[in-house]
């Protein structure tokens, strides 16, 4: 298979608005892509569509050759768990728990056990530089240390797809840059990146950028 997804004529309604009207595109393997546009232009729609976390109001969405747009609310939370990993812009962690909490609860959901499960957030929570900081909440760590936490927990049932919707929207510059490494190695690595971005200098990073306007592709 050339792509790992593929949208043809995908469309996401809100009553008579139109937040996708008619988007179609490839994603190859091992592709790194970013996503721009205008604000309301439809890309954080767009992402969750990717996501599984929305569904199409009319078109396609294949994803490892299986028709995503039909699947069942059951069907979708399993294909999410185990292909996407997802990093939001504002980290969406429970700031109840700790780092390592946050990175094992995806794999509770997964049935992984429990001594897997902190075996295998505190390797990715050194991998993602927070080796030491495992016991704190989310209130206890910095933005750019928040979301390196959001992308260990996008990492824990091994997702060959990373979207991500504005990883570093609500990050300095230093934060930034740091988290956009990381997104580079982990494509190095073998994963599907997609992400939107408001800065131009990010989405340079990329090796295609896709540009939005009005709900389609320009
Ligand atoms: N649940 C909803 N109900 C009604 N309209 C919605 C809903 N969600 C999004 N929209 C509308 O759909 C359009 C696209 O929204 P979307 O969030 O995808 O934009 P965006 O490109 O991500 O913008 P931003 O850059 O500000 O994050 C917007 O006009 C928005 O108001
Ligand atoms: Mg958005």
């Amino acid at each position: 298979m050339s792509h790992v997804i593929r949208l043809e004529a995908v469309r996401r309604f809100y009553g008579d608005y139109k937040a996708l009207d008619g988007v179609s595109l490839d994603i190859a393997p091992r592709e790194f892509v970013a996503v721009m546009g205008p604000s309301g232009c439809g890309k954080s729609t767009l992402l969750n569509i990717l996501g599984l976390l929305d569904r199409p109001t009319a078109g396609h969405y294949w994803l490892g050759g299986v028709d995503a747009a039909l699947f069942s609310d059951g069907e979708r939370t399993l294909a999410r768990r185990k292909k996407i990993g997802f990093v939001f812009q504002a980290f969406n962690l429970l700031p109840r728990l700790t780092a390592l909490e946050n990175v094992c609860l995806p794999m509770s959901y997964a049935g992984v056990d429990a001594a897997q499960r902190r075996e295998r957030a505190e390797l990715l929570l050194r991998r993602v530089g927070l080796g030491a900081k495992t016991p704190r909440t989310p209130l206890e760590l910095s933005g750019g240390e928040r979301q390196r936490v959001g992308i260990a927990r996008a990492l824990a049932n091994k997702p060959d797809i990373l979207l991500a919707d504005e990883p570093t929207g609500n990050l300095d510059s230093k934060s930034s840059a740091e988290i956009l490494a990381l997104f580079k190695e982990l494509h190095a690595e073998g994963k599907t990146v997609i992400f939107v971005t408001h800065d131009a200098a990010i989405a340079g990073s990329a090796q295609r950028t896709m540009r939005m306007r009005d709900g389609k592709f320009e």
